[in-house]
């Protein structure tokens, strides 16, 4: 996985339809923006919201910027590759992707239009019953696919259920298996696994709480829909001061030890803990680095 992909913690969902929430999302702070031609714009607005993206690519930003275009089986594709791949995108995100032939298909769009090697792919990767079956029985890894993501939304839809969510707001059981799934086969690839957009923006507590689950399974990062939602997610997905400073220890103790095992505040310590305190030190590093790039940032949390 590259390490810009990793220390991307927050990616904000922006209608491609509108100039003034792409120009406001350059002070949102997240770590890339999604342009969305898709769900976010009507039909008769997709040929406009092209043009605007476009045009909007072309202009500096303190954050890479991917285009979200309309799935495979839309007819709509291959336009939306065509009037961006040269204003030079991070990359491209594609909905409601079934396997790796999909994301082969869009490479070769991106090819035939001139988007370069690095630009990248992120699939949303939960959004059919299919894609759910294909991400227990295939590899999906591909030269061009940086992350994989999910969603629960079009997912109820193509299932018939009536809701994802209880009504204390936890995913039913196959939103979750959904979920759990992504999250395996975005690690067996290699990449980057994005957790859902939490859609109700105004209740911060219910995101934070969401995104730390997220963070504490292995998810690297998080959708955003709203520049408010951008803060409680770097949170969530920073490591804590006291969760860097056991990683440190763990590190020393077992370089001590020389042997597999060593003892850190009267409990064991074996291989997994120090591959968990490496990957915890690997984090903080990336997240640093990207910070260093990122004013708006908030400073880390003091305590876990
Ligand atoms: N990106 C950039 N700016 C955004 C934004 C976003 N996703 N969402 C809101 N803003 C801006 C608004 O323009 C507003 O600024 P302004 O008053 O100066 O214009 C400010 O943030 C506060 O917005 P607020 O009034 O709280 O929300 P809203 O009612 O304007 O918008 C949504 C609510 C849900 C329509 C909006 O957040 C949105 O469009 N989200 C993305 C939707 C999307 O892309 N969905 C597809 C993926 S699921
Ligand atoms: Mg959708």
């Amino acid at each position: 996985m590259t390490e810009q992909a990793v220390s991307i913690l927050s990616y904000l969902f922006v209608p491609g339809d509108s100039a003034r929430k792409m120009e406001k999302a350059l002070e949102s702070g997240a770590g890339a923006l999604i342009l969305d031609l898709e769900d976010a714009v009507g039909p008769d607005a997709k040929g406009a919201a092209r043009d605007l993206v476009a045009a909007f690519l072309g202009k500096p930003a303190p954050m890479p910027r991917l285009v979200r275009v309309n799935a495979l089986d839309t007819g709509l594709t291959e336009a939306d590759i065509a009037a961006t791949a040269g204003a030079g995108p991070a990359g491209y995100v594609l909905p409601k992707a079934e396997g790796r032939d999909d994301i082969e298909a869009l490479s070769r769009l991106m090819d035939r239009h001139g988007a370069a090697a690095e630009c990248g792919v992120l699939v949303i990767a939960t959004e059919t019953v299919r894609a759910v079956r294909a991400l227990l029985s295939q590899d999906w890894s591909h030269p061009r696919l940086t992350g994989m993501a999910w969603g629960g939304e079009d997912l109820a839809a193509d299932l018939g259920a009536s809701a994802n969510r209880g009504p204390d707001g936890h995913y039913h059981s196959p939103f979750r298996f959904a979920r759990d799934a992504m999250l395996f086969a975005a690690k067996s690839a290699g990449v980057a696994a994005i957790d859902s957009v939490f859609t109700d923006f105004r209740d911060e507590a219910g995101l934070a709480a969401e995104a730390e689950t997220a963070a504490g399974c292995g998810f690297d990062g998080k959708l955003a829909i709203h520049p408010a939602q951008v803060a409680p997610i770097h949170q969530a997905f920073t490591p804590t001061d006291a969760q860097i400073d056991w990683a440190r220890r763990v590190v020393s103790a077992m370089a001590q030890a020389g042997d597999g095992v060593a003892r850190l505040d009267g409990k064991m310590l074996d291989r997994p803990h120090l591959k968990q305190a490496q990957a915890i030190l690997k984090r903080a590093e990336a997240v640093d680095g990207g910070r260093r790039q990122d004013p708006t940032a908030r400073p880390q949390r003091a305590q876990p």
